[in-house]
C-alpha cells in the first residue's frame, strides 16, 4: 500500500476524520491554488508580493544559494532572485505540476534544481547538493500556518538543525485580522476554494480507486478562536459509506460529520521574533503589509 493510501486509511479512521493538507496539491489542486491567489477575497498572496517587491533589495547579499519550501508556481520569488542573484535555486515541493510551473516561471534567473519531496527530506537533499556558501531558505505564503501549533516549533527546530551558522530563513506569516475577512479568504463566493478542497476527494477517487460522491460533500470553513486558526473541512451532506479500494477500507459518514483537511494558523506580529528565538534563530527584520496584515521576517541561524 503506498503512503497516500496508508495516510488516507489512518486519517479517515480517526474519531475526527482528517486528511493531510499536502494531498490537496495534485495537478488540478495546484492549478486551483493558483486561481485562489487571484481571488479578491484572498489577500495573502498580494500582501506577500507587495512586501517582497519592496524589501527584496534590503535582504543581505551574502547567499550563494536559495532554497524554497512549498515553492508552488514561484511567482513571488522572482524579486528575491533578482536582488540576490544566487548561483543555484532549489524549489522544494510535493507537487510536480507546481515545480514544472516554477521552473518555467523562473527560467534564467539562476541554475534551477527542482526537488520533488517533503520539506525536511527536500532540505536534506539541498544540503547534499550544495557545495559551499550560505543558504537562504524561503518559506513564503504562510505555509508554516498549516502546521499544528504543537508540531510547529519541533518542525522549525528540525529545519534549524539542517542549517549552518550564517544561513537564514525568510518566512511569510498571515496575521490575525477581522473574522469576516479571514473567513472570506477561505470560503469565496465564486466557489474556487470549495473546488480546491473537494478536489481532494476527486484525487482519492482517481488515484486510490475511491468511490466518493463529491456532490454528497460540502466545503466548510470555520475560525477556531481557541487555537487561532482557520480550519477547512469537507462535510458529509448525508449518511453514507465510501470505499477506497487501494486503501482496502470502507468508511461510514454520518450526515454533517466532517473530514478536516487543512488548518491555517494566524499570528500576531510581536510573537514572530519569540518563535524565532525559541527555535534557534534570531529575527533580523520584520516587515508588515499595511493593506492586508501579513508579515515577512528574516531569521538568521545563529
Ligand atoms: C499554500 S501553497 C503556497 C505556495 C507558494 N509558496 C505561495 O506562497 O503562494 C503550499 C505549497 O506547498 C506545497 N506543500 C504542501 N505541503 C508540503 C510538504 N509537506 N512538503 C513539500 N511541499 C508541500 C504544496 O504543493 C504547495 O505548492
Amino acid at each position: 500500500m503506498n503512503q497516500f493510501a496508508c495516510e488516507v486509511r489512518s486519517g479517515l479512521a480517526k474519531p475526527q476524520k482528517e486528511l493531510p493538507s499536502k494531498y490537496l496539491y495534485d495537478e488540478l489542486g495546484s492549478a486551483l491554488f493558483d486561481a485562489i491567489t487571484a481571488l479578491p477575497e484572498y489577500g495573502l498572496t498580494r500582501a506577500d508580493r507587495r512586501i517582497l517587491n519592496r524589501h527584496a533589495v534590503d535582504l543581505p547579499r551574502d547567499f550563494a544559494c536559495v532554497a524554497e519550501f512549498g515553492s508552488g508556481s514561484g511567482s513571488k520569488t522572482r524579486a528575491i532572485l533578482e536582488a540576490i542573484a544566487p548561483k543555484t535555486y532549489f524549489p522544494i515541493d510535493v507537487s510536480p505540476a507546481a515545480l514544472d510551473r516554477c521552473t518555467r516561471e523562473l527560467c534564467g534567473m539562476a541554475h534551477i534544481q527542482p526537488i520533488e519531496d517533503s520539506f525536511l527530506e527536500g532540505l536534506d537533499r539541498v544540503r547534499e547538493a550544495q557545495e559551499s556558501g550560505a543558504l537562504l531558505l524561503l518559506f513564503l505564503g504562510s505555509t508554516l500556518g498549516n502546521f499544528d501549533s504543537r508540531c510547529r516549533n519541533d518542525f522549525l527546530q528540525q529545519v534549524r538543525l539542517r542549517m549552518r551558522s550564517g544561513d537564514a530563513m525568510l518566512i511569510g506569516l498571515d496575521l490575525v485580522k477581522p473574522l469576516e475577512t479571514m473567513l472570506d479568504a477561505y470560503d469565496d463566493p465564486t466557489g474556487v476554494t470549495a473546488a480546491f478542497n473537494l478536489n481532494l476527494l476527486g484525487r482519492i477517487n482517481r488515484e486510490l480507486g475511491g468511490d466518493f460522491d463529491i456532490r454528497a460533500f460540502a466545503h466548510h470553513a470555520l475560525y477556531n478562536e481557541t487555537d487561532r486558526r482557520i480550519e477547512m473541512h469537507l462535510r458529509s451532506r448525508i449518511n453514507q459509506t465510501v470505499t477506497v479500494t487501494e486503501a482496502d477500507f470502507h468508511c461510514r459518514f454520518r450526515a454533517d460529520e466532517t473530514i478536516w483537511t487543512e488548518s491555517s494558523h494566524k499570528f500576531y506580529a510581536d510573537e514572530i521574533p519569540e518563535i524565532a528565538h525559541a527555535t534557534g534563530f534570531v529575527s533580523e527584520a520584520l516587515w508588515v503589509d499595511e493593506e492586508w496584515p501579513f508579515a515577512e521576517s528574516l531569521w538568521r541561524a545563529v
